[in-house]
Order: structure tokens, then sequence, then C-alpha cells
């Protein structure tokens, strides 16, 4: 029981830390290891963390499908050479999956009602970043499938639509060569807004972000996820892993498959592994009793 209250208060901690409320992590850093090697007493830790709560700014969480948005249970975990790994929020830990699923017929309400929550966000960083439009998603809200890449580009940026540009070529044809159109997956990324010079988004961004893309995977339910390359599995699944170490099986996020394969966008830098690729989708099809249109 102790033990659960520390590992929640840690995980409290962390998730502060992903917001950008530093000062009280940096207790017990003088020696080696931060709060993990040298933890201020429980007490101390639960006055930081409430004080953080009332100081910082709110954290605009939604109402309505996800009841309540809680930081993530988490043990502590360090690298073999004794680091604290990079925290990660976890879909699966971000939230209890909701009882009930939104009816097919309401699913488009649905997400239009999200996209007016996030409004004209500037919820992160990534809100005075450059970025021109927010791109919520694409695609069928009745979706069976859908695709999870790591966040707009220059194209998507200026149309407001995912995978528009050239990685977004090279999606389309993936979901052909699937049997499929563009028109009955959905397309979504762990960030809505560009991070500029298309870095990778930071933990706060993609945490911050999450909420959103957490809730409409929890409104369009699909049977199969696909993560497009190592930010969008890192931040659906929690973990930090090669790709190498996580393809070519199964993985579980909020009640779906979820597979992992390479981001068209590396693909178009290094065709040679199109062939690996291919794999991860022959993957998803059997699962999803899809035949390519050459062999139908
Ligand atoms: N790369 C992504 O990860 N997402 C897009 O929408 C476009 C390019």
């Amino acid at each position: 029981m102790e033990a659960d209250r520390g590992v929640q208060l840690r995980a409290w901690v962390e998730y502060y830390r992903d917001l950008g409320v530093y000062d009280f992590y940096r207790r017990g850093e003088a020696g080696e290891g931060g709060i993990a090697s040298n933890p201020a007493p429980e007490d101390e830790v639960l006055e930081i963390v409430q004080s953080a709560v009332v100081a910082s700014p709110p954290v605009a969480v939604p109402s309505g499908l996800v009841a309540r948005i809680r930081p993530p249970d988490i043990s502590v975990v360090s690298t073999t050479s004794g680091e604290m790994a990079t925290r990660l929020v976890s879909f699966d830990s971000l939230a209890p999956l909701p009882a009930s699923s939104v009816p097919i017929d309401q699913r488009a309400a649905a997400l239009r009602a999200l996209r007016k929550e996030i409004g004209d966000c500037t919820r992160c960083p990534l809100a005075y970043a450059g970025r021109k439009k927010i791109v919520f998603g694409d695609g069928s809200p009745g979706a069976r499938l859908m695709f999870v890449g790591e966040g707009p580009g220059a194209d998507e940026d200026a149309q407001g639509v995912p995978f528009v540009g050239k990685a977004g070529q090279l999606l389309n044809n993936m979901i052909s060569a699937m049997g499929l159109q563009r028109e009955d997956v959905y397309i979504a990324n762990i960030v809505k807004c560009r991070p500029p010079g298309n870095r990778v988004p930071e933990p706060v961004e993609a945490n911050t972000c999450s909420q959103f893309l957490l809730k409409q995977v929890d409104i369009i339910r699909p049977q199969v996820i696909v993560a497009l390359g190592s930010t969008a599995a890192t931040y659906l699944l929690g973990v930090k892993q090669s790709l190498s170490g996580l393809r070519g099986r199964w993985h579980s996020c909020r009640g779906a498959k979820l597979a992992v394969t390479y981001h068209p966008a590396f693909l178009l830098r290094d065709p040679r592994q199109k062939g690996e690729a291919w794999k991860d989708l022959q993957m998803v099809m059997a699962e999803m009793g899809l035949k390519s249109p050459a062999r139908k």
C-alpha cells in the first residue's frame, strides 16, 4: 500500500516534469541519480506536487467521452547505465477505456465536437512555433484501420490535412496495396501542430496533445492501429524501444491491435526497407481479412 503510494507520487512528479514543471524534480539531484536514488520524503513530494497543481496553469482536460485523465500508473525504470529513462505517457494508462463505444452514426459528430473543443489551441509550445493550421485528422469515422504518424510537415501545416506531402503519397500507395482507399481508413498524428523544422515532438508537446488523439481513437474504436515510425510507437505504447524490437508482432492500444512499421518518410529515404514495411502491412491484412487488389 505504502509502496503503491510512493509509485503513484513519483508518477505525478514525472507527469509534472513532462508538463514542464521542473523545480521539484531537481530535489535530490545533488548526489547522482536525482529523485530515484535520493527521494524526498513522500509528504514533502506530495506538498510540492500539490503546490505545483495550484501554481501551474491548468492543463485543459476536456470532458466527454474520457471521464478522467489521470497521471500514468508507472513504476520507476532505469536504463542499464543506471540513468532514468525518458518518462513517457502511454495511451492505455492515460485514461480508462470508455465503457461503451460511440454508435457509428454519431462518430462524425463526436469528432467535430472534439475538433471544436481543441479550438485555436495554445496548450503547448507548438502553438507559438509558427504553425499555420491545426491538423486534426482525416478519413472515415467508421474506419476499422487507423494510421498514426508523428506530426504535420510543411504541406500538412499549409493544408490542415495529415499526410498530403510526399510521405502522404507513399502512404496512399501503401493503403491501395492493402486493397483499401484512403477514405476507408483514418489518419492522424501524435501532435496536431507542425514542429519547427520537422523536428521530433518534445515529450511535453506529445503528452499534452495525446489526450486528443486518445479521444479520436476512443471515438473511432478501430480494430487495428498502425504506428508509423518510432515517435508514433513510442507515444501510443509508452515505451521507447527500437523499431526492430517492436515490428513483426502485435501490441495493444485502447482495445485495438497495434502494429508498428516504418514511417513513409523513412521509406522514401531508404526504399530498400519497403519490403520489410510490406511484411508489416501483410500482417495487418491477415488480421483484418484483407486481400491485395492483385490477388482478389
Ligand atoms: N509526417 C507525419 O508524421 N505526419 C504527417 O501528417 C506528414 C508527414
